[in-house]
C-alpha cells in the first residue's frame, strides 16, 4: 500500500508589509488584492490545523502543487523555503510551481536550491529520469508509483492566471508515461493548472490543455492531480487504456466561508491486486466552524 498526500495552494499567510521590497506591477496589484480580501481567506490557523492532522497520517510521500506564496516576494520565498523543509526531505516531498510563485517572473524559484531539490528526479527506487538540476518534467518512483511533476506556471499579464506547459516537456511526458507503463508502474501526473478545458475559464486555465489531454488519452495515466481553482473537483478522462482520474484539491489554508472550499488535503491510497490498480481518495478538511479537521469524503476511483 502506498499513500500519497496532495496539498496545494498553501498561500503561506506570511506577507509582512514591513519587508516589502521593490514590487513589479503584477506584485503591486497582487498586494492590493491581498490587502482587500485574500488575507481574510488564507489563514495561518487553518493551515496549522490541517498540517497537525496530516502529521497524524501514515503517508509515503507528499506532493505540493504550487502557489506556496502570494506575490513571490523575496521574504515570502525565504519563508516558503523554510516551510518546505518542515514538511520533509526533498525525497519525501515533491513540488511543482503555481502562478503566484511566478509573480517575480520565476526568478526566485529558478535560483533557489531548495526548490530545485523538490523539483528533480530522484532515486526513490528505480529512477526514470536522472540528472542533477531541476527538471521539467521530473519523475520520482515511490514504491510502484511514478510521480511525474510538470511545471505549468508562467509569467502572466495583470488579471490573468493562465498556465502553459513547454512543448519539449510534453514530448518528454509522452515518453515517460509509456516507459512507466512498460515497467508496470502506476502513473500519477501533477501540475498546478487544471488539465481539462471544462474545469475553468481560459483566463485561468492551461493554454495548451488540448495538447496535454491528447497525450494523456494516447499514452494513458492513472491519476492527474492539480490545484489553482481552490475547489474540490473530480473528472474522469477516457484514455486508450481505461479511465484517468483527474482531481482538483482545494487550498490548504482557506479558513473562512467564501467562494472557495475550506482548507482540505487529499490522501490517495493506491494498491494493486492481480495486476489491477485500486485507488481510494480520502479527503480531510476543516469543518464548517473551522475548528476541527474531519473526514470530508472517501471515494473509490473507478
Ligand atoms: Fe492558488
Ligand atoms: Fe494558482
Amino acid at each position: 500500500m502506498t499513500v500519497i498526500a496532495h496539498l496545494t495552494d498553501i498561500h503561506l499567510p506570511s506577507l509582512s508589509l514591513s519587508k516589502l521590497s521593490k514590487l513589479n506591477l503584477k506584485q503591486g496589484f497582487g498586494l492590493l488584492n491581498w490587502q482587500a480580501s485574500r488575507h481574510k481567506i488564507h489563514q495561518q490557523d487553518a493551515l496549522d490545523l490541517l498540517l497537525q492532522d496530516l502529521d497524524k497520517q501514515e503517508i509515503s510521500h507528499t506532493i505540493i502543487s504550487g502557489d506556496l506564496t502570494n506575490l513571490a516576494l523575496p521574504s515570502e520565498i525565504e519563508t516558503a523555503e523554510s516551510w518546505l523543509k518542515t514538511r520533509g526531505t526533498p525525497q519525501q516531498v515533491s513540488y511543482v510551481p503555481g502562478n503566484h510563485d511566478y509573480y517575480d517572473n520565476g526568478f526566485a524559484l529558478q535560483n533557489k536550491e531548495v526548490f530545485k531539490e523538490h523539483m528533480r528526479s530522484c532515486d526513490i527506487g528505480a529512477c526514470l529520469g536522472g540528472g542533477s538540476g531541476p527538471q521539467d518534467p521530473y519523475v520520482r518512483v515511490i514504491d510502484k508509483i511514478a510521480l511525474i511533476g510538470l511545471n505549468s506556471a508562467i509569467p502572466t499579464p495583470l488579471f490573468k492566471s493562465f498556465g502553459a506547459i513547454e512543448e519539449q516537456t510534453l514530448e518528454q511526458l509522452s515518453k515517460i508515461l509509456k516507459k512507466a507503463q512498460a515497467q508496470g508502474l502506476y502513473r500519477c501526473v501533477v501540475l498546478h493548472h487544471p488539465p481539462l478545458n471544462t474545469i475553468t475559464t481560459p483566463q485561468k486555465g492551461l493554454n495548451n490543455d488540448a495538447a496535454l489531454t491528447a497525450i494523456l488519452k494516447e499514452a494513458g495515466a492513472e491519476l492527474v492531480l492539480y490545484g489553482h481553482t481552490h475547489l474540490q473537483r473530480y473528472d474522469r478522462l477516457l484514455t486508450q487504456q481505461g479511465f484517468c482520474h483527474v482531481i482538483g484539491t482545494p487550498s490548504a489554508s482557506v479558513g473562512k466561508i467564501c467562494q472557495y472550499n475550506l482548507a482540505r488535503y487529499n490522501l490517495f491510497d493506491i494498491q494493486t491486486q492481480n495486476g489491477t490498480w485500486h485507488t481510494t481518495m480520502i479527503g480531510r478538511g476543516l469543518d464548517h466552524k473551522c475548528e476541527w479537521v474531519v473526514k470530508a469524503e472517501q471515494r473509490d476511483l473507478k
